[in-house]
């Protein structure tokens, strides 16, 4: 039982204190215990708790929303919306339905389909399982979840062409041209995609020249780019949204679990001008809702984060402070078992495979992933494990992604515990 969290840390009933290493599953990203964020929300339930977005707006939504576009990039300036959700889930399906309705407003019924890629992973709603590649977990409920088209990750270590960057020429980003002209591009509305892979992948980013080639099929097809950042955004991989390490102007991206670093649960759609216009030209009306959208008290407690990491810096220790894991972290790269050790930022995960020279991955039975968490708990350290890494069955990696407070030491510490963790699952 959670008892209490203090920094990077987490103190539990049975009297023992863990080192968050994953900020749960990349959600805290300012810390835990930051006594200022409860009081902004008791000071914001304390006007008002709740007012229906039917009727009101509320001044915590409107500021956040002013200030997550400032953030965002260029492309959203002058004219951007925010459609605030409760997580993720939500942002998708929000994604989802605002890129369907953009294509009635401008005449285009035929397009619906949102195109998206294997192993990846959008929510847990059902709209968002349709576009979420991860076959394990979309597999009991295949029956009832549309099939709109995956195609290739952008995802070298274990290439589904063979190939190698960058002399493969980005066939993967290539894939979705392929696979647009072969199934009915004129049915498609959107391609949605992570720009660092998360907890399918095991914190994988783009290549350089990816997102600008994806970016460049899309408009040629005509159809919208939605870039999901619900993990990647507000920070965690050193700037405030992934999409711009390499420039790109999506035309949504979602965010969540850092935007409100978990003191409340919260989600945003960031809408482009482009979009806006298209509604505000046609009915005005997005048809979609949810009773607790843009609630007066989730917005504060974002509003009293984006405070804190803007007070403290936090924006600028992400990249100085993943450099610092990434060296931890370094030490382990000569074990046998840890096939590649990688990410951007605060946003790092290790892959385990059985043969590093094959890259050949453990069997699922073997439980690699929860194997290393587990002897990683010995130690105190909190580590977010994954499988089916490399087809959505096979394969293990674990998620690091710690509050960017996390200091030289605790990256130490963290290191020494993954070390543990592998000496004693894979000698076992
Ligand atoms: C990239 C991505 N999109 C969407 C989601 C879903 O967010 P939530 O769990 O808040 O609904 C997640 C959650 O892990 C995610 O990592």
């Amino acid at each position: 039982m959670a008892v209490r969290g203090e920094g990077c840390w987490i103190f539990a009933s049975d009297g023992r204190r863990y080192l968050d290493a994953s900020g749960q599953a990349a959600v805290v990203s300012i810390g835990h215990g930051v006594q200022e964020i409860g009081r902004a929300m008791a000071e914001q339930s304390g006007k008002i708790a709740f007012a229906h977005t039917t009727q009101f707006h509320s001044e915590p939504a409107e500021k956040l929303a002013a200030r997550v576009l400032a953030i965002a990039p260029k492309n959203f300036q002058n004219g951007g919306r925010v459609y605030f959700t409760s997580g993720g889930s939500e942002a998708t399906e929000t994604a989802i339905k605002l890129a369907r309705q953009y294509f009635l407003e401008t005449k285009q019924p035929s397009r619906y389909r949102v195109v998206s890629r294997k192993q990846s992973y959008h929510g847990s709603t059902l709209g968002a399982m349709s576009v979420s590649g991860n076959v394990g977990r979309r597999a009991p409920y295949a029956p009832m979840i549309p099939e709109w088209g995956h195609v290739a990750p952008c995802f070298c270590y274990h290439c589904p062409f063979g190939k190698t960057y960058p002399e493969c020429d980005l066939a993967c980003a290539d894939d979705l041209d392929a696979y647009l002209k072969a199934n009915d591009s004129a049915s498609v509305a959107a391609f949605l995609f992570e720009p660092v892979v998360g907890a399918t992948l095991g914190a994988v980013p783009a290549v350089d020249g990816y997102t600008a080639r994806i970016a460049e099929i899309c408009r040629k097809h005509e159809i919208l780019v939605i870039a999901d950042e619900v993990m990647t955004g507000m920070g965690r991989t050193g700037k405030p949204f992934a999409s711009e390490h390499w420039g790109l102007e999506p035309d949504i991206i979602l965010t969540g679990k850092g935007i409100a670093s978990g003191y409340a649960p919260l989600g945003a759609v960031i809408v482009s001008p482009r979009i806006v216009e298209a509604f505000e030209k046609g009915t005005a009306a997005f048809m979609h809702g949810f009773t607790y959208q843009a609630h007066p008290v989730a917005t504060a407690a974002g509003n009293a984060v984006f405070d804190y990491l803007e007070e403290h810096k936090l924006f600028d220790r992400v990249t100085p402070a993943g450099k610092e894991l990434r060296d931890a972290l370094s030490e382990l790269e000569g074990h046998p078992n840890a096939g590649q050790v990688r990410g951007l930022g605060l946003l790092q995960g290790i892959e385990f495979v059985k043969d590093k020279a094959s890259r050949e991955p453990f069997p699922k039975e073997a439980g690699i992933a929860e194997k290393v968490r587990q002897a990683a708990l010995e130690k105190n350290v909190l580590v977010y494990p994954g499988q089916g890494t490399v087809d959505g069955v096979r394969g293990d990696h674990i998620l690091l992604a710690p509050p960017f407070i996390i200091g030289k030491g605790e990256c130490g510490q963290i290191a020494a515990a993954v070390g543990y963790a592998l000496e004693k699952t894979f000698s076992a």
